[in-house]
């Protein structure tokens, strides 16, 4: 086991809308079936703005900063448990989102081995902090929320029974969306239909998706219910929404009009009922049924995504304790190595200290300056 320092610095939260502090915290030992990674890289996600400027899910101040995926080295395992045969000085990525020894913006992130992915030697450290959280949103909201089939490892000759209907990705330029799209093209579903801004389209259609949708423009709604108006008789026109990016007049709204009887709505929480901007604070709600409950069809089912609950979520509960072995530490990779899966386009935050990269990425946030790409930056130099 190298030689580890005892304390670390970490970005952290004073208290809502401040702005980020330095905080020493320690190098946490790692027990039974952990291992201390040193962050080279890590990813500033819109949670760590709902966390900074809306205090999301923040029981108390000073707070390590939760940021969004992180890639490094192994600089030490446990003496024991199931280390899924991770070794010091392995290149790895992990999406950790229990806060404190998991904060994902400090320098060493302790850490359970069902968390960790090896990184293939295809992708940079840079590259590889964009995939872990979001990659893993997907398969845990398609399986837990949309009830999608997404078998591992995907049986010769399979389809999925759901193969032609289709599945509306709005918002599929985001971090979510570039994740689902690739994800549901590989398991065999050939009707993906993505809403962005006109100018991520051909990306779109090269990943996988059927046919794209501008959401910026006039009559997008009624594009779509054109689109899907010949889909199978007695089902609704569209089954499976993913709502990706989960705002209460940008994305649920124009939603309420697609959905029909029995469409599957999975909505990334929170939602956003007010956007954080410089000035203001930002509002969020988690419950989606409160959401323009009055605008839905009867018999739209609702579902709030909340991917933290990817281990231990007991609705497909052999779905979950599968995941929780096998998507990390071996799907994730696979996907990657065989280049199922590209990752996200990086714009990379500068700044003098790593308060400093963090705080420039939340600004960035704030302003929506973020389109088809994940923010990252360097935490060690
Ligand atoms: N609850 C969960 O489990 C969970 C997990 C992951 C993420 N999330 C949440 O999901 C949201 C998205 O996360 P992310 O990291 O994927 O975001 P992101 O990549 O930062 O999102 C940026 C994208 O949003 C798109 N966008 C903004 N408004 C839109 C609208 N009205 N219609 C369609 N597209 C729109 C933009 O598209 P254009 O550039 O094409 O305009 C841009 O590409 C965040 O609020 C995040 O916190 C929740």
């Amino acid at each position: 086991m190298a030689s580890l320092p005892a304390t670390q610095r970490a970005v952290a939260m004073a208290a809502k809308r401040a702005p980020y502090v330095e905080l020493e915290v320690p190098v946490y030992p790692p027990a039974a079936g952990e291992v201390i990674v040193r962050v080279g890289w890590t990813a500033s996600t819109p949670l760590d703005l709902h966390r900074a400027d809306g205090g999301l899910l923040i029981p108390s101040y000073p707070r390590q900063a939760g940021g969004g995926g992180i890639a490094g080295t192994v600089m030490a395992v446990g003496s024991a448990g199931d280390l899924k045969s991770l070794a010091v000085g392995d290149r790895v990525m992990a999406f950790a989102f229990h806060g404190d020894k998991e904060a994902n913006h400090q320098e060493y992130v302790t850490l359970p081995a069902y968390l960790v992915s090896r990184v293939p030697e295809c992708l940079t450290l840079q590259e590889a902090c964009t995939v872990p959280a979001n990659l893993v949103t997907v398969f845990h909201t398609a399986t837990a929320d949309l009830e999608l089939e997404l078998p591992w490892p995907i049986p010769q000759g399979w389809t999925p029974k759901a193969a032609d209907r289709p599945i509306l990705v709005w918002g599929a330029s985001s971090s979510v969306g570039i994740f689902a799209v690739q994800v549901l093209r590989h398991w065999g579903y050939r009707q993906v239909l993505a809403v962005s801004s006109r100018r991520h389209h051909d990306y779109l259609r090269r990943i996988g998706a059927t046919a794209c949708f501008d959401y910026t423009k006039p009559g997008v709604v009624e594009s779509i219910l054109g689109h899907v108006k010949d889909h199978a008789q007695g089902e609704p026109a569209v089954p499976s929404i993913l709502d990706c990016i989960g705002s209460l007049d940008g994305t649920l709204l124009p939603l309420t009009e697609i959905a029909q009887r029995g469409t599957r709505v999975a909505i990334m929480l929170p939602v956003i009922l007010k956007d954080a901007t410089e000035d203001d604070e930002p509002e969020y709600e988690m419950d989606v049924a409160k959401c323009h409950a009055d605008r839905w069809a009867d018999g739209v089912i609702l579902r709030g995504a909340r991917t933290h609950h990817y281990l231990q979520d007991t609705k497909f509960e052999g779905q979950n304790v599968f995941f929780k072995q096998n998507l990390q530490p071996e799907i994730v990779p696979a996907l990657l190595a065989e280049r199922v899966v590209e990752p996200n386009k990086q714009r990379v935050v500068e700044g003098a200290t790593m308060v400093e990269r963090a705080q420039n990425a939340l600004h960035l946030l704030r302003g929506k300056a973020v389109s088809g790409e994940r923010l990252v930056w360097k935490v060690s130099l």
